[in-house]
């Protein structure tokens, strides 16, 4: 018998998450992964230079990481779990939470992963999707009458990617209060956002909050995420969680200085802020272009149609820039693009390429 029979039907390679490799040039800019463009914050910087007990195991645990990101969001160090990454919090999320069979509620267009990385864990994604462009509105009422006896979970993720939307606070907790499944609500970009739902996490028993390092701390690299855990869950979710959390010491030590250095984070968070709202107006000048508001570091906007769209997406290519396209027609979105706030030159040299582009009939 081929090996490969022994693999569990639920992993399948043609639903693996994709993304094209990136494309090293001298001058190549990447607006395509929602990253952070700015370089360490200087005592993380001192950090990486003197690491030297790479021999040695993490903190176990990571206590030291937790706590500091528990002061950081004001909860206890126990209701939080690290992984690397939000990505891997996600495995303590399935861990926890999904049975073979059982359905995970999600609303397209959102983030790619949850569709496919809780269905290698044997779960039904259920998709309640938003409303149309401008509003691209959480049909909350779809979620609450999606739910049954075999809903093991409803992820929000609030601003949405890839629509950089802030749901009302009002809607996500009428979603928490009429459901009695946990919601885990992902604000990866709560930092960019003028509101956030750390509240909801004492006051709803089934609210998970998610955040991450990779984007307002730019440790995308370092791969450091975590969830806020409801205070009944702490002994399941410390089960649940491997021993270092999958952070390495030098992850955990870096973000802890980072951390440490929120001012410096936060200046750099503005200036993407007000980044973003000149993109976003500087593109709704360009013919042809409709952006939408955003409470992200990235700005969806939409084309003429989806052949526009491909030609910009290549077309920016050839220039070495990198923005984001979504051919998926159950995503309706495959007329739009996505892209990442950069440095101020960077985002200069998008908008000028982009006009360009459409200007020559998008080929060039
Ligand atoms: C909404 C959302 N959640 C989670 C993640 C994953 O973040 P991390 O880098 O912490 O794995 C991303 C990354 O783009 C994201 O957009």
């Amino acid at each position: 018998m081929s090996i490969t029979s022994y693999v569990r039907s639920a992993v399948s390679p043609a639903k693996a998450y994709k993304l094209s490799p990136r494309q090293i040039h001298e001058d190549s800019i990447f607006l395509n992964l929602n990253e952070s463009p700015y370089s360490l914050v200087p005592k993380a910087q001192a950090v990486l230079e003197s690491f030297k007990t790479g021999n040695r195991y993490p903190d176990f645990s990571q206590v030291e990481l937790r706590s500091v990101i528990g002061d950081y969001v004001g909860f206890a160090p126990e209701r939080i779990a690290c992984g690397a990454g939000l990505d891997d919090v996600f495995q303590i999320l399935a861990t926890l939470f999904i049975e073979p069979g059982k359905e995970v509620i999600i609303s397209n267009p959102t983030f790619g992963m949850y569709e496919t990385f809780f269905p290698l864990h044997g779960a039904k994604i259920v998709d309640v999707p938003i409303g149309p462009a401008p509003d691209f509105a959480l049909d909350v009422d779809g979620i609450i009458g999606a739910i049954n006896d075999n809903t093991a979970m409803v992820i929000v993720c609030n601003p949405n990617n890839p629509t950089g939307t802030f749901f009302p606070l009002e809607q996500i907790e009428r979603l928490c209060e009429n459901v009695s499944c946990p919601v885990a609500i992902d604000e990866a970009y709560a930092e960019f956002s003028a509101e956030h739902h750390l509240e909801f996490a004492n006051k709803h028993d089934n609210a998970i909050v998610l955040r991450t390092l990779s984007k307002f701390a730019g440790l995308a690299g370092y791969r450091v995420g975590y969830g806020i855990f409801p205070e009944d869950m702490v002994p399941y979710v410390s089960a649940a969680t491997p021993a270092f959390a999958n952070v390495s010491g030098l992850s955990a030590a870096i973000a802890i200085a980072c951390l440490e250095d929120l001012d410096t984070l936060k200046a750099n968070r503005d200036e993407q802020v007000a980044e973003r709202e000149r993109v976003t107006s500087l593109l709704n000048e360009i013919e042809g272009v409709t952006a939408y508001p955003s409470s992200t570091n990235f700005v969806l906007f939409k084309l003429v149609d989806e052949e526009t769209a491909t030609s910009a997406l290549a077309a920016l290519a050839a220039r070495h820039i990198y923005v984001r396209h979504y051919p998926q027609a159950n995503l309706n979105i495959a007329d739009h693009l996505r892209v990442s706030i950069g440095l101020p030159h960077e985002n200069t040299a998008f908008l000028n390429a982009l006009e360009e582009t459409l200007a020559n009939g998008g080929t060039s």
